[in-house]
């Protein structure tokens, strides 16, 4: 077999030289990635990292996961169809089937399913037409810090200005209104509801409501169940779509596969994307049928519905099927909750505060600067982590939903010893609630030098 070609100059200087200034992760974390399997990521530098990270939460099931790389090998070496439009495929219809059998049909839900391009904004694009289309009406209303993509429909009711420039046009049609929790404890579906029946509100009744019902990208602001039912049921009473858009935190990143399963919404659309695929590039949009208006060919791709994807997804919803699976996601969740909730007690002259539910938890340094330093030096001491919120003040915990406990403890001491550091407190001045695995007395990466 012959060998890939190797780099010949530095990576630094050849992406600098060749790829767009809009690159950002690569500036985030300026190394080299050679490896990743499970929830360890490896530089060409050896150094070996935690990852809390998960590609923005497109790695719940880990990075490589055995089941998806062993299915794709096998498919690959059988010369299974790559690439087919939305012609029919059996990599698709052993997906569509096992979908159905082991997410839709436990839950009772009934949904068409349309594959768009793959990545999520795709999705939410997709979503926002259909639902203009059935309601015949152009208006969309989104909320505050709500992140849905790039592409200019999603970008329109994306909040974070540093975004949008008024050259892309992309205002048009959209009303952001006050998230759960945005007016402290005000309720805000009253606003909600009032701008919906008063006729001289300005606000178009609009075709649909979009929403995150975990804000994830807008700093992990986690929308009450009371909040979500009372917005689902102002969509019915006004003839308004209700679109979930369970890309970050939906393939049970909140702890059930669909984030809104707590709340017992019955969204008319959920843009799915980012895990779906098991690493791999894949987006779908779940669609009320009686809401499935496209007609054929009408919102078309090229790379709608990927084959390897489909592959990669079938072998990782099986983990769906399995029970210790599901409960060890709430067992990991708990231990993140009480290891977090411990460092912010730590901390109780900050003001800090945790956010969060299942897999995904922010805790909130009110410092996108002191933030970065943190990261800085996780990553510096062996762990991955990223931030969100307006700005970036708002560190985001998101590990693979089945990490080894071990490697969970682990990232979690890390991450306490990288926030001591940067809060000039000594390493051992504080001990961990959580219990310390015997075997592993001091991380393989933390007792590197720290510049
Ligand atoms: C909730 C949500 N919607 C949409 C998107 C856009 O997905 P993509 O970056 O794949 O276009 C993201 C990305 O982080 C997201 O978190």
């Amino acid at each position: 077999m012959s060998q890939p070609t190797p780099v010949s100059g530095s990576a630094t200087d050849t992406i600098e030289r060749m790829e767009s200034e809009v690159r950002g992760y690569s500036r985030l974390f300026p190394h080299v990635f050679q490896s990743a399997s499970g929830s360890t990521l490896t530089t060409a530098n050896g150094q070996q990292l935690i990852d809390f990270f998960c590609g923005a939460g497109s790695l719940n099931y880990g990075h490589n996961p055995a089941a998806a790389k062993q299915a794709l090998l096998e498919y690959i070496s059988q010369d299974g169809i790559q690439h087919s439009l939305d012609m029919m495929t059996e990599a698709k219809t052993r997906f569509l089937e096992t979908f159905e059998r082991t997410i839709l049909q436990p839950r009772s839900m009934n949904y068409k399913i349309q594959f768009t391009g793959p990545t999520g904004t795709n999705a939410v694009e997709a979503a926002l037409k259909l639902a203009k289309q059935h309601r015949k009406r152009s208006h969309i209303v989104t909320f505050t810090n709500a992140y849905h993509g790039h592409s200019l429909g999603s970008l329109a009711v994306t909040g974070n200005q540093y975004y949008h420039s008024e050259h892309y046009g992309s205002h048009n049609n959209v009303s952001f209104l006050p998230y759960d929790g945005y007016l402290d404890d005000f309720d805000t579906t009253i606003l909600l509801e009032k701008m919906l029946s008063d006729t001289s509100s300005g606000m178009p009744l609009p075709a649909a409501i979009v929403l995150e019902t975990i804000q994830g990208e807008g700093g992990i602001h986690v929308a009450s169940d009371a909040w979500l039912q009372r917005v689902q049921s102002l969509c019915r009473q006004h003839d308004v779509l209700l679109i979930v858009d369970d890309i970050q935190v939906g393939n049970g990143r909140s702890g059930d596969f669909f984030s809104f399963e707590k709340a017992g919404l019955n969204p008319d659309m959920v843009c799915l994307s980012k895990s779906i695929g098991g690493g791999l590039p894949l987006s779908l949009l779940l669609i009320r049928p009686e809401c499935d208006v496209w007609q054929p060919g009408q919102h078309t791709g090229t790379f709608r519905g990927n084959n390897l994807a489909f592959v990669a997804a079938n072998a990782v919803l099986n983990h769906w099927n399995d029970a210790s699976f599901v409960n060890g996601i709430w067992d990991r969740s708990k231990t993140l909750r009480e290891s977090l909730s411990s460092i912010v007690q730590e901390h109780s002259h900050e003001n800090w505060e945790l956010r969060g539910r299942g897999m995904i938890w922010g805790l909130d340094v009110r410092d996108g600067r002191r933030a970065r330093k943190v990261i800085d030096r996780a990553f510096q001491n062996g762990l991955m982590l990223e931030s969100s919120g307006s700005d970036d003040e708002v560190l985001k915990f998101m590990p693979a939903l089945n990490i080894p406990d071990h490697q969970l403890h682990q990232g979690l001491q890390l991450f306490r010893e990288s926030l001591n550091a940067v809060m000039c407190k000594s390493k051992n001045s504080t001990s961990l609630n959580v219990p310390w695995p015997q075997n592993l007395t001091t991380s393989p990466v933390s007792s590197m030098v720290i510049s």
